[in-house]
């Protein structure tokens, strides 16, 4: 029937509710799209863990996913699904946007930062070992071609937005050979961008900076190793409103999956209080991704006139409306 076809994964906790209010507003404001439902549930195969065949070959057929929280568990069980996921896919770069909800007033103004983190290794290659009895070790891994992927991506994406302005986040001065690399590539690929503004800057003052004044990195690209964007991700969402307000996209050669950058809730699991604002927001750019440019307009437009109207803002926002309520205004705000 012409619609695009996308996998839905609703996720834990907070997942199913927070999903259904995005289905809701996709429905109200009529894009063309049709959604697949897949669980993402733990699977062990041999002593791997991975996700079951349905969802890998719903996002492998769809290549364009909206996924809620996954939770994970914390110095023991499986590995966490949403890495799986990204592992999976190859989803190398981790698009974080973080710009100030007009209307929403925090004491920083006019945040307006994009966070490109490298999104398949790192800290996060899940490479431990017990060496003896009291020393574990991590091995944090960084390849000269996945730093050059995402470096790549984030010039890319500075030139393609006309924010011209690329700044490499690092540490370099203490991990000089991993990051030493990171921040090599990332030259080389600045020497294809003669158009694109480039810089770096050691991670702790990067956070010291960002906090005293975020404008200074307003209109840039940051792009940095996986465990630096997670942590700078948390970050910048404290600086506009909290997590309920940052959305991602996770994007790869052949598939792309859209998630908040918030956690499942459990503790407001299932009471109708959730924000859906982050999930919208990366459903926005799901949409803008897949080239639906006027319907992402539309519901962006509609959740930031809900947002800063103040009626109907979540609890986190310091509002009083449910899940349910806050979508219907959005809906009613709808074009
Ligand atoms: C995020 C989350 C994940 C991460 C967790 C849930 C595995 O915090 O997307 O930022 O650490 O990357
Ligand atoms: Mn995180």
């Amino acid at each position: 029937n012409g619609n695009y076809v996308v996998t839905m994964i609703p996720g834990d906790g907070i997942g199913p509710e927070i999903s259904k209010a995005v289905e809701d507003i996709f429905t109200a404001a009529k894009v063309p799209i049709e959604w697949e439902y897949a669980d993402v549930t733990p699977l062990l195969r041999n002593g791997k863990t991975v996700i079951p065949d349905e969802a890998y070959h719903s996002i492998h057929k769809n290549k364009i996913a909206l996924k809620g929280p996954l939770a994970t568990p914390i110095g023991k069980g499986h590995v966490s699904l949403n890495l799986t996921l990204r592992r999976t896919f190859n989803l190398y770069a981790n698009v974080r946007p973080c710009r100030s909800i007009p209307g929403y007033e925090t004491p920083y103004k006019d945040v307006n930062t994009v966070l490109i983190r490298e999104n398949t290794e790192g800290e996060y290659s899940g490479i431990e070992h017990e060496v003896v009895d009291g020393v574990m070790q991590s091995i944090k891994l960084i390849t000269k071609p996945a730093s050059t992927r995402v470096a790549r991506f984030a010039f890319a994406y500075a030139a393609m937005t006309g924010r011209n302005h690329v700044t490499v986040v690092h540490k370099a001065n203490i991990m000089k050979l991993s990051d030493g690399l990171f921040l090599q590539a990332c030259q080389e690929v600045a020497r294809e961008y003669p158009n694109v503004r480039f810089d770096d800057v050691l991670l702790d003052r990067a956070c010291l900076q960002i906090v005293q004044d975020p404008n200074q990195y307003a209109h840039t690209v940051m792009v940095m190793p996986n465990l630096y964007g997670d942590i700078l991700s948390d970050l910048g969402a404290g600086l506009i409103g909290g997590l309920g307000l940052t959305p991602s996209g996770n994007i790869g050669r052949d598939a792309s999956i859209f998630e908040s950058v918030h956690g499942s809730a459990p503790d407001i699991a299932g009471q109708n209080k959730a924000n859906p604002s982050a999930l919208l927001l990366s459903s926005t750019m799901m949409l803008r991704h897949m080239r639906l440019f006027e319907q992402a307009d539309s519901i962006e437009n509609a959740l930031l006139n809900t947002i800063s109207e103040g009626k109907f803002r979540t609890g986190d926002l310091g509002g009083k409306a449910s899940t349910t309520e806050f979508t219907d205004a959005v809906i009613k705000n709808l074009a």
